[in-house]
This record gives structure tokens, C-alpha cells and sequence, in this order.
């Protein structure tokens, strides 16, 4: 064998034992989608850590989940259509119901085979989100997030949700925002400039929540921190705050204010990202956003802001982060492993979170040998 196809071998059975390897959390509640797409489209499809499921909202309001292969020849229930609380399958007409059993066989005497049933998934609605409870212990629901400065009757001046799917691993995501530093180059001139560079980032663990604040005093404001603030082109201090809460969510708060004045004294974009695992190699990503005090402008001056805030939001990450990280991605696979060279002054959120993760990681693993 030629040297490096040897390398290579090599490298794919390290990469295949780390994907072997546990590498999310499934004692715990996932984003599946938002609440409103079970009012406005019906049955609805997702893969949430490798498991394909059917979500839907009975005819009393509740939500759903279950495993999405019909147990007959396997067709997907998503597939099929509602019929009252049940869901028929689109194949041959077995009919389940919202706990996973058979309730309906239309064929023969319609007797229905015991073996006929379905693992279901605890699921519930916090903050206009579906939550799916992907472990095989109680669900504790004080690990969902907060997002009610998100919700109707917030004090903030509330976005436009969204989400995308992604062929990047949710890990690649996390790192990504635990490390802001990188809007000073990546992000130029719209969330970042070369004077932010020298910025100062601060770390801190509390409660479980991994905390990275960074404060980039008296610079010129990049393009998106000037217009949420004066749009005068005047100097700002700069914050890009950001916390993770297990087992992929993340709280940013971004702002500017006059130099050597209080946040109060400012204004910032509270952001809530949240990731989810659908395969080792890709993630959902939803996001929503929120303005705390912005400056009073006439209506026109701030549709017109708030367009090009839209605008710039977009770009970077879609023409920036997103190509990035792809990019990165497709580096690692090629490389057959990755332990990144920490840098101290920027990572140290990466590497905690990443610790956390581990950890939480290794007491699954204990508790199911237990
Ligand atoms: S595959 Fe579902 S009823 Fe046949
Ligand atoms: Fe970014």
C-alpha cells in the first residue's frame, strides 16, 4: 500500500471511532421546529439525533412525536395524513395513535398485529418552539430554555424567527459562536473591524452555563453596531456577549454604547441561537432576535434600519459563517481528525463548553452501564 493511502486508511478508522464515539446529549430536550408550523402545515418530518420522527397537533392542541417508519414495510408515517388525533400511514392504512400503538388495521377483519407499535417522544411547546425530550429517563423541563423575552408582550422590539439546516456538525456551530473574536475578521466591517481585535474577552462558569464577554472599548463602529445605535459613525464601545446552556443553546447579546458608558446608556441585539443534531454531519439551527432599547427614530429612518440590519444579519452568516464552517468541515474530514491548536486569549469558551459537554457525555455513558 502506497504510503499515503496507508495515512488515509488510518485516518478514516480514527475518524470512524471518534463518530462511534457518544457525541451528543439524549437525556435532554431538543428544538424540533417552530409551534406555529403544526397550526399552518400539518404533519411535519424532522431528524433530531439520527432519529427520523412525525410531528403533529391533535385535535385538542397537543403536540406529538413519534418514529416516523411505519412498522408494516417501514414507509415513513410523515408521508401519510392526520385522520382526527391519529395518523394514517400513506401506504396501506394503518392508523396510529399519538402514544404509538395500531389503533386502525382497514384490511381483512382489521385485526391488528401486537407488534404494531411505535416509540413515541415526550414533546412540549416553550417559547413557540416544539420541544422533543430525546432520552429514555423523566424529562426535567427546568433545562428548556427561557425564551420569553422572544414572546409576544416582550419589552423588546422582537425579529423575525427563522432557521436553516446545515451540513455541519452542531459542534462546529458551537465553537463558531463561542468564539467571537472572529467577527473581526470574518465578519469586517459589518460585526467586526481590525481595532476589535484587541478586544478583551472574559470567561465564567455559572450554574452550568458557559460565559464568554467581550468588550472592544472606543473603536469605530462596524456597520451593523453603528446603525443599531446613533448611525453617526461616531466611536463606540463594543460588547459581544454570548452564554451556552447544555445541550445547544445559546444566548447573545450584542451592543454598543458612547465610550466609557453603561450598557443601559446603550443599546444591544439580544440573539438566541439554537442547534440541534440531526446526523453526526448536520445540524438545524433556529434563531430569533430581539432589540433592547433602541434609539427612537422616525418611521421611515428605522424600516429602512431595520432592512438593512436584516440584510447585513444575513450575509454574515450566510455568505460568511455558513461557507466557513463548510469549509472547515470539509478541512477536518480530509484531515481524519481534529485537535485544534488552542489559542488562550479566545478560546477558552470553546474549550469549556466542550468540557461540559464531555462530561455530561461520560455520565450518560456511566448511568446506562449502571
Ligand atoms: S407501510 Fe404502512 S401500512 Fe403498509
Ligand atoms: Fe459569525
Amino acid at each position: 500500500m502506497p504510503r499515503s493511502d496507508h495515512v488515509d486508511a488510518k485516518r478514516e478508522a480514527r475518524m470512524r471511532e471518534r463518530m462511534a464515539m457518544a457525541y451528543w446529549l439524549t437525556e435532554a430536550w431538543y428544538c424540533a421546529l417552530y409551534s406555529d408550523l403544526l397550526v399552518e402545515e400539518g404533519l411535519q418530518a424532522r431528524t433530531l439525533l439520527d432519529q427520523p420522527m412525525v410531528l403533529w397537533r391533535d385535535t385538542k392542541g397537543a403536540v406529538h412525536a413519534m418514529e416516523d417508519r411505519c412498522p408494516h414495510r417501514y414507509a415513513p408515517l410523515s408521508l401519510g395524513k392526520q385522520v382526527g388525533d391519529n395518523i394514517r400511514c400513506g401506504y396501506h392504512g394503518l392508523e396510529f395513535d399519538g402514544s404509538g400503538m395500531c389503533v386502525r388495521n382497514p384490511h381483512g377483519g382489521g385485526q391488528i398485529p401486537r407488534s404494531a407499535a411505535l416509540r413515541t417522544y415526550p414533546a412540549c411547546e416553550r417559547g413557540g418552539i416544539v420541544w422533543v425530550w430525546m432520552g429514555r429517563g423523566e424529562p426535567t423541563f427546568e433545562t428548556i430554555p427561557d425564551l420569553s423575552i422572544f414572546e409576544e408582550g416582550s419589552p423588546y422590539q422582537l425579529g423575525q424567527p427563522g432557521w436553516l439546516s446545515l451540513d455541519v456538525p452542531f459542534d462546529l456551530m458551537i465553537d463558531n459562536l463561542m468564539d467571537l473574536s472572529h467577527a473581526a475578521l470574518l465578519h469586517e466591517n459589518i460585526l467586526g473591524n481590525e481595532q476589535s481585535i484587541a478586544g478583551e474577552t472574559r470567561f465564567r462558569e455559572e450554574n452550568g452555563l458557559v460565559y464568554a464577554q467581550r468588550l472592544m472599548p472606543n473603536i469605530d463602529p462596524p456597520e451593523y453596531f453603528d446603525l443599531i445605535y446613533l448611525n453617526d459613525g461616531a466611536k463606540i464601545d463594543m460588547w459581544h456577549d454570548i452564554h451556552w446552556q447544555a445541550p445547544a443553546s445559546l444566548l447573545l447579546d450584542i451592543g454598543s454604547t458612547h465610550p466609557g458608558g453603561t450598557k443601559d446608556e446603550g443599546t444591544s441585539v439580544l440573539a438566541q441561537h439554537i442547534i440541534t443534531p440531526v446526523t453526526e454531519t448536520s445540524c438545524m439551527y433556529h434563531f430569533m432576535s430581539a432589540r433592547r432599547n433602541p434609539p427612537k427614530r422616525g418611521e421611515a429612518e428605522d424600516a429602512q434600519i431595520q432592512a438593512r440590519l436584516f440584510e447585513l444579519r444575513k450575509m454574515a452568516f450566510a455568505e460568511q459563517d455558513a461557507p466557513m464552517i463548510a469549509a472547515q468541515y470539509a478541512t477536518i474530514k480530509r484531515h481524519g481528525s481534529y485537535r485544534p491548536v488552542a489559542l488562550a486569549s479566545i478560546d477558552k469558551a470553546v474549550v469549556l463548553w466542550r468540557r461540559r459537554h464531555e462530561a455530561a457525555l461520560a455520565a450518560e455513558t456511566a448511568a446506562r452501564a449502571a
